[in-house]
């Protein structure tokens, strides 16, 4: 005798056919995409900055020009190409600078070509070291041993008023 009418309060009654199931859920994603972009966008945004923005060379003074001995490899540092104004001490980066017997110069960065890690100059041996993954490197920066696929990038370097100057940029790593 009760059987023709479903409880109430059951869900299977008209308010809650498949149409309203239907919407509901259409809403939920609708919501949650919205959700995901609000989210996302920034995100995506700050991820692909690097490759959009230009990318600045700027030209830092590291030292006199008769600071340099003929023959000697010493290490530089200097400001970042593009510091940012709450980098503090990361915004300097560093160089190997060379000082030909002929008086030009040569410069080299420090970041080794396999995964980054800063090199060493070993003056007895002429060789630049990486102590990470043992990547050795000629003293004209060409790869000796090791895993690293390129020889050392160099920075573009020239003499000003007495000072020698190097052409900083973002240097690239890993392809
Ligand atoms: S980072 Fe230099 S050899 Fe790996």
């Amino acid at each position: 005798m009760s059987g023709d009418h479903p409880p109430a309060g059951s869900g299977a009654g008209p308010a809650e056919g498949p149409g309203r199931r239907e919407f509901l859920t259409r809403v939920s994603i609708a919501l949650g995409a919205l959700g995901a972009a609000i989210v996302g966008i920034p995100v995506v945004g700050f991820l692909l900055a690097p490759f959009l923005e230009k990318q600045s060379q700027v030209w830092r003074p590291v030292g006199a020009v008769d600071s340099f001995r003929p023959g000697m490899t010493v290490k530089v540092d200097f400001p970042d190409s593009s510091p940012l104004p709450w980098a503090g001490v990361v915004a300097r980066t560093a160089a190997w600078l060379r000082r030909e017997p002929d008086g030009t110069f040569v410069a080299f960065t420090v970041n080794c070509t396999h995964l980054g890690c800063p090199v060493r100059w070993l003056p007895d041996a002429g060789l630049f070291m990486c102590p990470c993954h043992g990547g050795v490197y000629y003293k004209d920066g060409a790869v000796a041993a090791g895993p690293p696929p390129r020889p050392l990038p160099r920075y573009p370097v020239r003499v000003r008023d007495g000072q020698v100057e190097i052409q900083t940029s973002p240097i690239p790593i890993t392809t």
